[in-house]
């Protein structure tokens, strides 16, 4: 009988016994598993834990900030941000393939995270979130095979440091009460999936600050009017999309000639298939509304209604 507590109190002394006086590094990405392994180290050796979250200028609006404010102001953390937007947007600079992104994102987090881990030596151990699914699943997932996904806790094993993976008998509902029964915030704990390369596959084609802009600007809208109208828990995933291209439209009396905005949102149990979320046109025209008119250089708004297959979650 698997009772949370237990697990947490185990866990904990089990971690001091494996650390002793020794010091811990955690690659924290703001996900769940990584947030929940982060703060269950805290717990069990405190300021002996390092945290690093590198920012690699893909992510939403608001989220480098709030992860900063959780676990530096709130839990009180040693906290490092590393700053790597400008070494990412240049190394995607002109690469419009998919694949080519994926893995230039990929590789470049594992080489800042090396580089920076390496400047601050000592650390015995690399605190890693792997699940029980994802030891289970490695190498069977037929996603791989579509995408090469890259996980933002997924760090080489070749490291100097040896790895400590407290979470790895859990599932992820039970990571999500382990994260609550630890105080993690509610968003942090039932946060939706967030892809590791980012906006970075949400931007179509080639990566530049003024469409990552356009894609953090209308997600944060889309964001708000979702959970605004009550909707956050029931669809599974939504975001906005940029597709590469522009198109006519008209402003007062004048031609424009600007970006479209995709609405994806969708339900599922666990993202191998999906269906298109049904939200209802009321919200839909809200928030179409509020991008064409608070993100400049859109002048079209499309919701994508197709389920996984034949699309997948992602535009890329
Ligand atoms: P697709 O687009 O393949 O996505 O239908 C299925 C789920 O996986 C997420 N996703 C990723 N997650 N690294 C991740 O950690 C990735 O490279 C990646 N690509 C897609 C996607 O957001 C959806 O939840």
């Amino acid at each position: 009988d698997w009772s949370m507590e237990t697990f947490i109190e185990e866990e904990i002394e089990q971690v001091r016994t494996i650390v002793g006086d020794k010091k811990v590094l955690c690659a924290l990405s703001g996900g769940v598993d990584s947030s929940v392994v982060a703060v269950l180290l805290h717990k069990a050796i405190g300021d002996q834990l390092t945290c690093m979250f590198v920012d690699h200028g893909l992510l939403r609006k608001g989220e480098a900030e709030s992860v900063e404010e959780t676990f530096a102001k709130h839990f009180e953390m040693n906290f490092i941000k590393i700053d790597a937007q400008d070494r990412f947007l240049s190394l995607l600079e002109g690469v419009t393939d998919p694949e080519q992104k994926r893995k230039i994102i990929g590789t470049e987090f594992i080489r800042v995270f090396e580089e920076e881990s390496n400047q601050l030596g000592e650390h015995h151990f690399l605190g890693q979130g792997t699940l029980y699914t994802d030891i289970v699943e490695s190498g069977t997932e037929t996603a791989q095979t579509i995408k090469s996904h890259h996980n933002v806790g997924g760090l080489p094993e070749d490291m100097k440091m040896e790895l400590i993976e407290p979470l790895n008998t859990l599932f992820k509902d039970e990571v999500r009460r382990v994260g609550e029964q630890l105080g993690l915030p509610k968003e942090i704990v039932w946060r939706q999936p967030f892809p590791g390369p980012g906006l970075g596959i949400r931007v179509i084609g080639e990566v530049t600050a003024d469409k990552l802009a356009i894609v953090r600007e209308s997600d944060a809208i889309l964001r708000e009017e979702i959970k605004k109208a009550g909707l956050d828990q029931e669809i599974w995933q939504y975001f906005t999309a940029l597709p590469d291209f522009r198109s006519v439209g008209v402003m007062g009396d004048a031609r424009t000639y600007a970006y479209t905005v995709g609405i994806r949102a969708v339900t599922s149990i666990d993202g191998m298939t999906a269906d298109w979320a049904r939200i209802p046109y009321e919200i839909v025209e809200r928030i179409s509304n509020r991008i064409i008119n608070e993100v400049d250089d859109v002048n079209r708004v499309v919701l994508d209604v197709t389920s996984k297959p034949p699309s997948t979650i992602e535009w890329e």
